[in-house]
C-alpha cells in the first residue's frame, strides 16, 4: 500500500503581501492562516505525517496553540533562503521517517482554502502514476504579454495552459534527487520536469488560490466562512 505524507514550507517572509508579520500568521477566520492550511492535511485520513518547515528565526509559531491539529504534525525549523531550499531542507529532516517510494505532498502555507475533496482527488488520481503530479486549473482568462512600457506586445494563446497549484505529489526519493540537481525552480514539478519527467495535472478549482496580496486574504475569509455555513 502506498504511504502518504505532507510537507508545508512556511519559512517565507511574505514580502509581496507587505504586512508586519509573515503572511502565514495573519488572522483568517479566527485562526492564523497556517492553521487552516495544516488542518486540511492533518484531518485527511490518507496522510500519515505532516511536516511544517519554519525559518530558524521564526518568532510567531510558539505564540499559538497547535495542539488541536493532533499528533501527525512535526515542526522543523530549517527553512532556507528560497522555497525550494526550504522544501529540500524539510525533505532532509524527514529522511529517518520516509521511504524512497512514499508519496510526499508539498503544499504552500499560503493556500489555506484547499478543499478536502481536491486533496483526495490528487491522492486517488495519482496513486498508480509512475511520476506523480499536481493540482492545477486550466487558464480561463485571455493572456497578454507586456513590453517595458506596460503596453501589450502580444496575446498569448491559452490553449493547453494551466495554472499550477499545490499540493504537488511525488515519490520522496525522486523528489529529493530532482531538487538536489535542479534547485533554481519555483515549484516541485519544475524540478521533476527538469529531471526529464512529465508530471500529471489533476483538475482543481480556483478557491485553492495562493494568498499573495491583501485582497486575497479577504477572499479566503469568504471562502472559509462560506464552507462552514
Ligand atoms: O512567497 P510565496 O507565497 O510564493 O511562497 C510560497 C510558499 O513557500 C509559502 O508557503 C512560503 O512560506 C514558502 N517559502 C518558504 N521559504 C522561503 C520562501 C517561501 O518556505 N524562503
Amino acid at each position: 500500500m502506498p504511504r502518504y505524507s505532507a510537507l508545508v514550507p512556511a519559512a517565507g517572509s511574505g514580502a509581496r503581501f507587505g504586512a508586519e508579520i509573515p503572511k502565514q500568521y495573519l488572522g483568517l477566520a479566527g485562526r492564523p492562516m497556517l492553521y487552516h492550511t495544516l488542518s486540511v492535511l492533518c484531518e485527511c485520513e490518507r496522510i500519515e505525517h505532516v511536516w511544517v518547515v519554519l525559518s530558524a528565526g521564526d518568532e510567531w509559531w510558539d505564540a499559538y496553540d497547535w495542539k488541536s491539529l493532533g499528533p501527525k504534525l512535526r515542526v522543523e525549523r530549517c527553512g532556507g533562503a528560497t522555497r525550494a531550499e526550504s522544501v529540500a531542507n524539510g525533505l532532509a529532516a524527514a529522511a529517518g521517517v520516509l521511504r524512497q517510494d512514499d508519496w510526499l505532498l508539498v503544499h504552500d502555507a499560503a493556500r489555506p482554502c484547499l478543499a478536502p475533496d481536491r486533496l483526495l482527488a490528487l491522492c486517488d488520481g495519482l496513486a498508480d502514476d509512475p511520476v506523480g503530479g499536481l493540482l492545477a486549473v486550466p487558464v480561463a482568462d485571455t493572456l497578454k504579454r507586456a513590453d517595458g512600457d506596460r503596453r501589450v506586445s502580444a496575446t498569448v494563446p491559452r490553449d493547453g495552459l494551466w495554472q499550477a497549484q499545490t499540493p504537488q505529489m511525488f515519490r520522496y526519493g525522486l523528489l529529493c534527487r530532482a531538487l538536489a540537481e535542479h534547485s533554481g525552480v519555483t515549484d516541485e514539478a519544475g524540478a521533476i520536469e527538469a529531471a526529464g519527467y512529465r508530471p500529471r495535472l489533476i483538475v482543481s478549482d480556483t478557491t485553492n488560490f495562493k494568498v499573495t496580496y491583501p485582497a486575497d486574504l479577504r477572499l479566503a475569509e469568504l471562502v472559509l466562512r462560506g464552507r462552514k455555513s
